[in-house]
């Protein structure tokens, strides 16, 4: 019986383009996604955009914009974007959108009410609007949020308070017996050192004066839910929670992929709504690191960001696929530059996977019948090495891909050591066993390829298939 596969990306703030750091996260899921499709499981794959926040409201206005016109054509760019990048997802939610998502937010509010965990109470504090989140003095640098390189408001204001602090045992609980599981280990043991001095309360609503987006308070519309109360609830409304809710039952509970800036929201915040709610925690919350660039967290307030639509254009999306997911470790920060784009990019696509191809490609077009059709349909239906799934599995994707790349290498030695093309001029039927076999080996690359690289994946398919040197090299070089 097939399994069933929910995985998200946090949905993005359109107050910006998307960068490469966001790219990143949704390439991820996408891998995730499309393994699990190989696998025979049957995937939900999420993602969209948060747009009930004041950011967007003060982009709009910097661009000269409505709100509303402004947030089509920046998710259209999000849209083309994922497209370019070959991303599977099957719904991009929008928190405006009042059909799918706000009546779950509504029903998530009334449960939560229902629980006696939301009270209005009094609240001052250090705003920082990067975050969308209250601030300590102790998380600033000389005044401003390090994050965002802005002074955060101080506000007083009557809000609606979610009683969090009750559920910080229960949490604890959770992620230490691992239903609830964080990946890696060193983020969990964050989050329980956070769990074991306790969670405060939370504030959970802002004045409607304050906040001119978002969805009104059930039975009191001069107050808005906060911006990460409704977007947390995207994950399940998405899925019709709050309403036909066939794919939340299907589906849910799910796994999300997340940067570690927002892990508090994800490991305290959501379980608690979800806690409160009476409905089941996600299984998993995978946690990456930052992509920085120049040793600094890439982001627009630091204006250092590499934008990927420029890399796509000079390399392919399938260059920008594989770096991220072989050189950026997927558990901690991982720096990139052009200049270690294009090294990359050179070493083990142009001439690592690129060149085995054209190799292998050339030896069996020029001296054999190429594999029989039989001969693929069987490779196309045979087990892809437990190893390889595995590492995916503990979200290890650049271990995934060296294990691809190792195997490259080791045919390339192989193809060195024993010169097939060679040894088939003298000694025909042994030199075209060795051939064949390399062609064998090369579709289990391919196969293997798939959640990664899937437009080479298909190519590299079709050669074998016509037995055919590639016209012009998969991975042109550049200089
Ligand atoms: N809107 C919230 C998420 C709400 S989810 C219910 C948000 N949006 S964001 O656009 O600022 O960031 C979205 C994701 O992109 C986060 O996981 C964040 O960690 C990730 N990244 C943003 N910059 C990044 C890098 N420089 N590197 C890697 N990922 C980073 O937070």
């Amino acid at each position: 019986m097939s399994k069933t596969f929910y995985i998200t990306t946090p949905i993005y703030y359109p107050n910006a383009k998307l960068h490469l750091g966001h790219a990143y996260t949704t390439i991820v899921c996408d891998i995730l996604a499309r393994a699990h499709k190989l696998q025979g499981d049957e995937v939900y794959f999420l993602t969209g955009a948060d747009e009930n926040t004041e950011k967007v409201v003060k982009a709009a206005k910097e661009a000269g914009k409505e709100t509303k016109e402004y947030l089509d054509e920046i998710i259209k760019n999000f849209k083309d974007l994922f497209e370019k990048l070959e991303i599977t997802n099957d719904q991009f939610i929008r928190t405006s959108d009042e059909k799918t998502h706000w009546p779950g937010v509504v029903e998530i509010w009334k449960r939560l009410e229902k629980s006696e965990d939301i009270e209005k109470r009094i609240y001052e504090g250090l705003y920082c609007v990067g975050h969308e989140a209250f601030v300590t003095e102790k998380d600033l640098v000389d005044g401003k949020c390090p994050d965002h390189n802005e002074t955060p408001q101080l506000i007083k204001e009557e809000n609606y308070f979610f009683k969090l602090s009750k559920y910080t045992n229960q949490i604890k609980e959770k992620i230490k017996n691992g239903e609830l599981e964080i990946i890696p280990e060193s983020r969990k043991n964050e989050i329980l050192a956070l769990l074991e001095r306790g969670l405060e309360d939370v504030s959970f609503s802002r004045p409607a004066d304050g906040m001119s987006v978002g969805v009104p308070v059930p039975g009191d519309p001069s107050q808005r839910v906060y911006v990460w109360g409704d977007a947390l609830t995207n994950y399940i409304s998405a899925l019709g929670f709050g309403g036909d809710d066939e794919l939340y039952k299907k589906f849910w509970p799910g796994v999300h992929v997340i940067g570690k800036d927002i892990l508090r929201f994800h490991a305290a915040i959501w379980p608690g709504m979800l806690l409160s709610a009476g409905l089941p925690l996600p299984k998993k919350i995978l946690v990456h690191g930052f992509i920085t660039s120049g040793g600094k967290k890439m982001s627009k307030s630091l204006g250092n960001v590499i934008d990927p639509i420029f890399l796509i254009d000079t390399y392919g999306a399938e260059a920008v696929r594989y770096y991220l997911a072989r050189h950026i470790s997927p558990f901690e920060d991982g720096d990139i530059t052009l200049e270690s784009f294009k090294d990359a990019y050179n070493a083990n696509l142009a001439n690592g996977l690129g060149n085995l191809v054209s190799r292998v490609m050339k030896m069996t077009q020029d001296n054999t019948g190429g594999l029989k059709e039989e001969k693929i349909e069987k490779l196309e239906k045979e087990k892809i090495s437990e190893e390889f799934f595995q590492y995916l599995e503990k979200f290890e994707i650049n271990k995934a891909c060296d294990f691809i790349w190792r195997e490259i290498s080791e045919m390339d030695k192989f193809i060195q050591e024993n010169q097939p093309f060679k040894i088939v001029k003298t000694e025909k039927e042994k030199g075209q066993e060795m051939i064949s076999s390399l062609v064998n080996r090369l579709y289990s690359v391919a196969q293997m390829l798939t959640p990664i690289l899937p437009e080479t994946s298909s190519k590299i398919k079709e050669l074998i298939k016509q037995n055919k040197t590639p016209e012009k090299p998969l991975f042109a070089r550049k200089d």
